[in-house]
């Protein structure tokens, strides 16, 4: 019997279709998400016999979405949502209860449910994370105030569709939909206060613990300089965390993937964890865009051009007419209502993942992913278009000194007070990098010649053990006659060597603290701060480690340790004797 292959050909003719649309779109200068959405539907269409059942590219999306969800909560970063937070924390959310009630207003003129309305609405509320921070990118307006707003309304726009996911098996049987398995004998009010017991236990849980635990992990991991366990490190900490929460506290896995995320997001390690799980993020997202044009069901253009046009109307003027409308109401300039407003524009992944739930609650009716669907694939192909009209629109209006005046000129404080709180963000993001950054590989070298006998694989391995550490002017760092517990190489400041009567003064690129390390004995001296020193840091397990692994290296240190013990012998004998 030949074996199944399914699984395989899901994967193959998945990734080369999306493949081959994604560069069609890109040429068409459209977003790839467009050619992935596309290769779908034409698998959908034409080669379904070949793939996989639907519900393992279900699955197979699924962790997309797990994926997906770590990403964004790797990303996340409280200080810069606090920085806007004057302007989206209100705004996303008026924008998406306003939005939502316009959705359900909608599903009761085609006769749908209130449930129905209600996940129609929250679909159509939100854009996608996706196009917006690729758009934003390609602008080159991450640092302005227009583009951080928008990335920040959307990260509002995500936690309260995280929240909605969270809720939603709650809340489904109340809204006439039904819940596989059932949840029947409780109350709603018991359902939903469990539920948020659970999640705010599961949030407790990670958040207190997390931070402890996982970036040590990760540390462990980093210390036995493979490249390999630390990706696979990473993964099985986002699916673990994903797949366990949801199997011991019932919360969603794109919850427990989206807490993953944050919690590594604060280690020092973030950002090479973020660097290793990204291939396999976009690859499963890629399946994830795949699996969604795979329901879509093209003929809906023709069966039912207007419920598509009042989707579409819903998306491009609606929401955008809706957003401009708060964000003015906030008190804020014209040009800032309008870019957020095109930058919204568009419905995307979180849309699928809620219609996804909807329908698998019984609450949508499957024709609405694929008015959704349409909606999506054509808003995000228009979204271009969307900041031409934006241009067009809000330069007519300021063309008029009375306009101009009312709606721009007069709001400007409180767009200055924004930039303010902006630049107050990225100054104190500045500085706390600084306090955390690790050099590069090429830095290493820069500052301590000692390693430039490595490779920079190897280099990146030393990087990864090297532990940053701070001194004032004045302070000890070491006491003679103490136990050793690291070595320190100095890449800023300048240090005092006590030894033998003599006080020797160590700069940028030495190291000290070598010599107790090697001989296992304690401190041979006393060495203390001179003026504000930035040190890289070794702790004795690494050093030994370290030590081993380059055997070069260690000669060169065992040298330089040796020659300063020789040094103090020296210095020692030609000491006077003490006097009687
Ligand atoms: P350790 O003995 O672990 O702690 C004190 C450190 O001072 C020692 O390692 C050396 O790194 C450093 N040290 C001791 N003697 C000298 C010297 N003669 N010249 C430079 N550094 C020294």
């Amino acid at each position: 019997m030949p074996h199944d292959v399914s699984i395989i050909a899901t994967f193959a003719v998945g990734f080369v279709l999306a493949f081959v649309f994604a560069w069609i779109a890109t040429r068409l200068r459209l977003p790839p998400l467009v050619g992935y959405l596309v290769a779908g539907v034409v698998i959908g269409r034409f080669a379904a016999d070949m793939v996989a059942t639907a519900q393992i590219a279900g699955q197979l999306a699924d962790i997309g979405v797990i994926l997906l969800m770590f990403g964004v909560g790797l990303h996340f970063s409280i200080a810069d949502l606090m920085a806007v937070r004057r302007i989206v924390v209100v705004g996303a959310v008026v924008q998406i209860a306003i939005a939502t009630a316009l959705g359900i207003g909608l599903a009761k003129v085609w006769g749908w449910s209130v449930g129905a309305g209600l996940i129609l609405g929250l679909c159509l509320s939100v854009a996608s994370t996706v196009v917006v921070l690729k758009g934003v990118e390609e602008r080159n307006e991450m640092a302005t105030a227009n583009g951080r707003v928008s990335i920040g309304w959307l990260v509002v726009e995500d936690l309260t569709m995280v929240m909605v996911l969270v809720l939603l098996p709650a809340l489904a049987e109340a809204l006439g939909g039904k819940v596989p398995g059932g949840s029947g004998e409780h109350g709603l009010l018991v359902s939903l206060g469990l539920t948020l017991v659970k999640v705010a236990a599961f949030g407790a849980i990670v958040l207190v613990l997390g931070p402890r635990v996982l970036p040590w992990i990760l540390r462990q991991v980093a210390r036995t300089g493979s490249r390999e366990l630390f990706t696979l490190a990473v993964l099985a900490l986002s699916l673990g965390i994903a797949f366990g929460s949801a199997e011991l506290f019932g919360v969603s896995f794109a919850l427990g993937a989206f807490f993953a995320g944050v919690v590594l997001n604060e280690s020092d390690l973030s950002h090479k964890a973020a660097a290793n799980s990204l291939p396999l993020q976009d690859a499963f997202a890629v399946l994830f865009f795949v699996s969604v044009g795979m329901l879509f069901d093209p003929s809906i253009l023709w069966r039912e051009p207007l419920m598509v046009a009042a989707v579409l109307g819903f998306i491009l003027v609606a929401k955008a007419l809706n957003a401009t409308a708060i964000v003015m109401a906030m008190g804020f300039p014209l040009s800032t209502a309008t870019y957020v407003a095109a930058s919204i524009a568009q419905i995307g992944e979180f849309s699928f993942i809620l219609a996804g739930l909807g329908i698998g609650y019984a609450l949508l009716p499957p024709e609405g992913l694929s008015l959704l669907l349409a909606g999506s694939i054509i808003s995000i192909t228009v979204n271009q278009l969307a900041f031409a009209a934006r241009g067009a629109l809000t330069g007519g209006a300021l063309a008029r000194p009375g306009l101009k005046a009312a709606l721009e000129d007069s709001r400007a404080p409180a767009f200055a007070l924004l930039e303010q709180d902006l630049e107050n963000a990225r100054i104190a993001a500045e500085a706390k990098a600084a306090a955390h950054r690790t050099l590069s590989p090429e830095e290493l070298v820069e500052h301590f010649p000692m390693f430039a006998g490595l490779t920079p694989e190897q280099r990146e391995v030393v990087l990864l053990h090297l532990l940053p550490h701070t001194a004032q002017p004045g302070e000890r760092i070491i006491r003679r006659g103490d136990e050793a517990d690291a070595a320190y190489f100095i890449s800023s400041g300048e240090v005092e060597v006590s030894v033998a009567g003599k006080r020797i003064h160590l700069g940028a690129g030495s190291f000290f603290g070598e010599m107790a390390l090697i001989s296992g004995g304690t401190r041979s001296a006393d060495v203390t701060a001179l003026d504000y020193c930035k040190f890289l840091k070794l702790t004795t397990d690494d050093f030994a480690e370290i030590l081993r692994r380059y055997p070069g290296l260690r000669e060169e240190i065992v040298r330089q340790a040796d020659e300063r013990a020789r040094m103090n012998r020296e210095q020692e004998a030609a000491k006077p004797p003490p006097a009687r």
